[in-house]
């Protein structure tokens, strides 16, 4: 039986992007013999622009039913001052909240031929592969009470609460273990044990699950310094684990390491390997409907797709081998534009991307 994928385009270069992944889905799907039917649906501003939320209850139930979901990316300045509670991102959170996709993994590996295209120095990024596991429907995104204004001494006050239970601790935890297992056995926990309370169990939780990986060198550090260390040394990390925020600010941090966030994929799963497949970066604004933006992060989020829920890792290392393979041809989007390499926009590069498929 054929299996699933719900499309999600969403907004900004999310449908140029996702345009350019689907080509290398297409093709991949035929290759491989993969049996997958895809189908699309609408997310973020585009979801309320046809619905009136940003995630319709028709669409959630899709996303329910599917095998993975693959999304470009949400939100624009189109929807930022509509009532907050159905801004785009809502339903981002909602998605993935509502999947139970507690585990997002973000994978920074630099690409050889992009040493030059980093903001650091390539004896500082080269060979760099690095996983962040970032916790993804606890914490400060999703504590109560949240999101409220509320008028104290005459003046209005917000606030957002910083909630971690033991079991979202331990399962996130879990997760950085195994995948630390399959890797180089090395662990740092990110958090901020001095001040916080969500982080001092947080610590003590993942102490706790150590115990059942001793093979795994586990070590702490406070996210300060990590985001410090990840610009200093960030050969030092091997899988990092950490919470919903520092995680998403850590990821961004990452992808400059690797040339550009057009370059980080992730994949966000449940207890089950179900998941939904999106590139870390947002929706750009700046550059979407020009055709320059960077397609790579949503192929390489294809290819964690064909892995984590598929179990096709030949088919996922290929789709990673022809992306290397156009990087040696010397194409570049803007974002990892070097000198001597040659300009392309996002449609050139998923053709090229695509075409070195066909030949592997
Ligand atoms: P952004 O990631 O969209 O853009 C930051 C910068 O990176 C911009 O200069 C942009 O041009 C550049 N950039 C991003 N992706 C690129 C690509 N593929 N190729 C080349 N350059 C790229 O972050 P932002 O500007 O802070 O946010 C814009 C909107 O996106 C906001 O509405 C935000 O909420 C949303 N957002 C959505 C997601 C998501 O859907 N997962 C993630 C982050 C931000
Ligand atoms: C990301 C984004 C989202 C997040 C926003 C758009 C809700 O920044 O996927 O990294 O903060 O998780
Ligand atoms: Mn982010």
């Amino acid at each position: 039986m054929s299996k699933k994928v719900l499309v999600l385009p969403g907004d900004g270069i999310g449908p140029e992007i996702i345009a350019e992944a689907v080509k290398v889905l297409n093709l991949a799907n035929e290759k491989y013999n993969l049996d997958l039917e895809l189908v699309e649906g609408e997310l973020g501003g585009a979801a309320i622009d046809k619905h009136g939320v940003p995630l319709a209850d028709s669409t959630l139930a899709l996303a329910r039913e599917v095998d993975a979901v693959l999304l470009g990316a949400v939100g624009g300045p189109k929807w930022d001052t509509i009532e907050k509670s159905i801004r785009p991102e809502r339903g981002l959170l909602k998605i993935r909240s509502e999947l139970g996709l507690f585990a997002n993994l973000r994978p920074a590996i630099l690409y050889p031929q992009l040493a030059d295209a980093s903001s650091l120095k390539p004896e500082v990024v080269s060979g760099l592969d690095i996983l962040i596991v970032r916790e993804l429907t606890g914490g400060i995104y999703f504590g109560t009470p949240r999101d409220q204004v509320v008028l104290e001494n005459g003046e209005r006050k917000a606030f957002d609460t910083l909630p971690y239970s033991e079991s979202e601790i331990r399962r996130i935890a879990r997760v950085g273990f195994d995948m630390a297992m399959v890797r180089n056995k090395k662990l740092c926990s990110v958090d901020k044990a001095n001040v916080l309370a969500s982080s001092q169990l947080w610590r003590e939780v993942v102490e706790e699950v150590a115990k059942d990986y001793p093979e795994v060198e586990l070590s702490h550090m406070y996210v300060d310094n990590a985001a410090m260390q990840l610009v200093r040394a960030p050969k030092q990390f091997d899988v990092v684990v950490t919470d919903n925020m520092f995680g998403d600010i850590l990821s961004d941090e990452a992808s400059m390491l690797t040339g550009s966030i057009g370059m980080l994929p992730s994949a966000s799963l449940d207890s089950n390997n179900k998941g939904m497949y999106e590139p870390c970066h947002g929706s750009a604004p700046d550059i979407a409907g020009k055709g320059l933006a960077n397609p790579l992060a949503t192929i390489l989020s294809v290819s964690m797709m064909l892995r984590y829920s598929f179990s096709q890792a030949g088919a996922a290392d290929a789709i990673e081998q022809a992306v290397s393979d156009v990087l040696d041809q010397g194409l570049r989007t803007g974002d990892i534009m070097s000198e001597g390499m040659r300009k392309v926009g996002t449609a050139e590069m998923g053709d090229a991307v695509v075409a070195a498929l066909q030949q592997l």
